[in-house]
């Protein structure tokens, strides 16, 4: 479905506050030539703002400093950016008609934004960033994902940092303090004034091995009274994201301010403001972590420590050096590193593809360690990648995904809740938890053929698939099994505690066979699927996102088969799997008996679909194929009655199927929405599709093929170099 240009959501915009006076630093600070090329660290913010999507600007200087503006930054707008000027003024004709006498100071940075809200647009989100603060990309791309798809209620966000990497070693320095609440948003927020480390790094105990503890940070709050917090506090360093309801809560209270007859030195502070408005519950504020990122010029000796971060990063082709010239937004970017800093590096780059699966028996047992039977899918994620020198990973999805960049680190911050950049972070610390050395990034796009939110393991085919470009670009291994517990352990990271079937089945999927995949330790069995069947995938036409809803349900159900495992006495599902007819039929009913109803419930499903999963595993060695039918028949059963997370639509495709032929059916995946799949007879298929539009797909508007298709056995994912030869065996 397309959106019409009307409906799309206008793009935001980056007001950037470059009025202050620069008392500490001595001279105008805001135009200050900072980057190799001599670029200024308002210029960089637009740079990096315009890549994460922001579409207009509005800077905000003193009248007197307007034409020395204009003058500088004409090559930004020559670059085809939106840029405009808004004034900010002591005397304001409607907020305060004329300054008190003896005030010089304006009026602080809430006031700042204030003056920008005729330039703002009343539908579109908009950022507010300093202008004499390098934020970094990071920033930027977090808080325009937060923008585009805010939590309910959600109506500002502070980008945060940790405290210590935000001080001057030249002086103390005025931070916005956050504190988080339990649901993650902002509690409050403190100015904080002239913050400094605590004296020099203490030790815990003795010797020469003994622990630095880093000192608190000390300073005082507007009105003197003393601070002293841990240095890992969260820091918001004037970056902030708000939607256009902010600006009328915001003059109210500027209005309150000015009635309260301030001091000629007092100001206005935004993140005050943000703060009074989160504890007075009229707003709720988000938090958008960034890292280390942050480099900003409070006294004139910080000026060297950012010239050298900004030339390190332009050396390792983060930045052009001119960002203006036309061929800095040339979109390969090999091309743009080519032609400013000579010619092309020979790093490694190419194509790492990874399947999707479908699971054909054998469900929700793969986390209690026992074997599962799924098959790699003909559908896959593609990463189209090139090294970069640098430890930055940079890829673009499609429109509805956009682009995201993040440093290799161990302690790899995460996006927010959803943000598909997850599955790549979480590949990229697995590696590092790993102790893969990870010293190149990569750069480039994400495509892909497998529907998303589907139950067909679109996330953990991006995850395989940017861990093998990571690899390929820094020339590392890891051998396939051990990729593949190491990967199904760092997807966890983004908070389903699933098993290892989806990773195993995308990194070692055979053409033509379903996979016996075994835990404990992790092994890899290809089973052939006999000529003339085949395997209908429908979808239910219900999301089933990992990272969304299916998460909380999903996790319910793994710690309930813990609890009923542990409550029967066992310690572990295999001994119970693996047991004989009688003692098996003994120890249901002794589950039975001594659990409560939902927990009898969730281990007859574990127990028995352990064992169903052994028994089709035989048909499908000795071609019985009505037999692995029935068999999907009963695990759906077991997963719809015992199990609790199948859907009425799942049943419905399930009884459609079978009724038009199919030798079995049942839900694939974790279930709660999602696909099922059908098994068919090769010349049943097109009977089995046909019942499935009519009856299934036709009352409910329609199917596309990315809803109904005949999936084919595939082989596992591949890393292709980009001349062609294929590096993944
Ligand atoms: C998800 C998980 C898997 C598995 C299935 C249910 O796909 O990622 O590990 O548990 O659900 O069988």
């Amino acid at each position: 479905m397309t959106v019409e240009a009307a409906d799309r959501p206008e793009r935001p915009a980056l007001v950037i506050l470059a009025a202050g006076q620069s008392t500490r630093f001595g001279r105008p600070k805001q135009l200050e030539r900072v980057g190799p090329g001599g670029g200024s660290l308002l210029e960089y913010a637009v740079y990096d703002a315009v890549r994460a999507g922001f579409g207009r600007f509005v800077l905000v200087v003193r009248e007197s400093q307007r034409d020395e503006f204009e003058t500088r930054l004409a090559p930004v707008r020559a670059a085809g950016i939106s840029l405009s000027f808004a004034r900010q003024r002591l005397a304001d004709a409607d907020l305060v008609p004329l300054p008190p006498p003896g005030r010089v100071r304006p009026w602080g940075t809430g006031f700042a934004v204030l003056s920008a809200a005729t330039a703002l647009s009343r539908r579109a989100p908009f950022a507010v960033c300093n202008a004499d603060d390098f934020y970094g990309r990071i920033a930027y791309e977090g808080l325009a994902h937060a923008l585009a798809a805010p939590p309910p209620g959600i109506r500002a966000f502070a980008v945060t940092y940790s405290l210590a990497d935000t001080l001057s070693a030249f002086g103390g320095v005025s931070r916005g303090l956050c504190e988080e609440g339990p649901d993650g948003t902002l509690l409050r927020m403190t100015e904080g004034l002239d913050l400094r480390l605590d004296g020099g790094a203490q030790r815990t105990g003795g010797g020469a091995d003994a622990a630095v503890v880093r000192p608190d940070v000390v300073g005082c709050t507007p009105s003197g009274a003393a601070i002293r917090v841990g240095a890992d506090s969260q820091a918001c360093m004037g970056l902030w994201g708000f939607f256009p309801d902010i600006l009328p809560l915001l003059e109210e209270r500027f209005r309150d301010f000015v009635a309260a007859s301030p001091g000629t030195e007092d100001e206005f502070y935004l993140s005050e403001t943000v703060s009074y408005l989160v504890v007075a519950e009229r707003t709720r504020c988000g938090l958008v972590p960034a890292g280390k990122g942050w480099k900003g010029v409070t006294f004139p000796g910080d000026h060297e420590g950012v010239a050298v971060w900004l030339r390190q990063l332009t050396e390792a082709g983060a930045y052009p050096v001119d960002l203006w010239t036309p061929h800095a937004h040339a979109k390969p970017v090999r091309s743009a590193q080519a032609s400013l800093f000579g010619p092309p590096q020979a790093l490694p780059g190419g194509v790492a593809t990874a399947p999707g699966r479908i699971n054909l028996i054998g469900e929700h047992i793969d986390y209690n360690g026992l074997p599962v039977l799924p098959m790699a899918l003909d559908r896959h994620v593609n990463v189209d990648f090139e090294a970069v020198a640098h430890s930055t990973v940079e890829l673009e999805g499609d429109s509805d995904h956009g682009s995201f960049a993040f440093r290799l680190e161990r302690a790899t911050e995460s996006a927010p809740r959803g943000h598909w950049s997850n599955y790549v972070r979480a590949a990229a610390r697995g590696l590092l938890d790993h102790g893969v050395e990870l010293k190149r990034g990569i750069r480039g796009t994400v495509t892909g053929t497998v529907p998303v939110a589907e139950g067909l393991s679109s996330s953990s085919a991006l995850v395989v698939a940017s861990a093998l470009a990571l690899l390929y670009a820094n020339e590392e291994q890891v051998e396939a099994l051990e990729l593949a517990a190491l990967l199904a352990r760092a997807e966890r990271y983004v908070g389903l505690q699933g098993g290892g079937m989806d990773q195993a089945a995308s990194l070692c999927g055979k053409e033509g066979h379903a996979l016996r995949i075994d835990f404990g330790p992790l092994r890899v069995t290809p089973v052939p699927v006999p000529e003339g069947w085949r395997w209908v995938v429908a979808s239910s036409l219900a999301r089933a996102e990992k990272a969304g809803a299916v998460r909380e349900l999903y996790n319910e159900r793994r710690a309930q088969c813990a609890e009923a495992l542990e409550r029967v006495g066992r310690t572990s599902w295999l001994e119970v799997v693996e047991a004989g007819q009688a003692e098996f039929e003994t120890i249901l009913a002794g589950a039975r008996r001594s659990l409560p109803l939902t927990l009898s419930r969730r281990f007859r499903h574990v127990a028995t679909e352990g064992r169903r999963v052994i028994e089709a595993e035989r048909a499908l060695r000795d071609g019985e194929m009505a037999s692995f039918g029935r068999l999907m028949n009963e695990s759906h059963a077991s997963l719809r009655d015992d199990f609790g997370v199948s859907t009425q639509a799942l049943d419905e495709i399930v009884g459609v199927a079978r009724e038009a032929g199919a030798a079995g059916a049942r839900l694939t995946g974790a279930g709660f929405g999602g696909c099922a799949v059908a098994l068919c007879r090769a010349d049943e298929a097109k009977g089995v599709i046909e019942a499935l539009i009519d009856r299934f797909y036709a009352p409910r508007g329609g199917v596309d093929r990315r809803a109904l298709f005949v999936a084919d056995p595939s082989g596992g994912a591949t890393v292709t170099s980009e001349g062609g030869a294929t590096c993944s065996d």
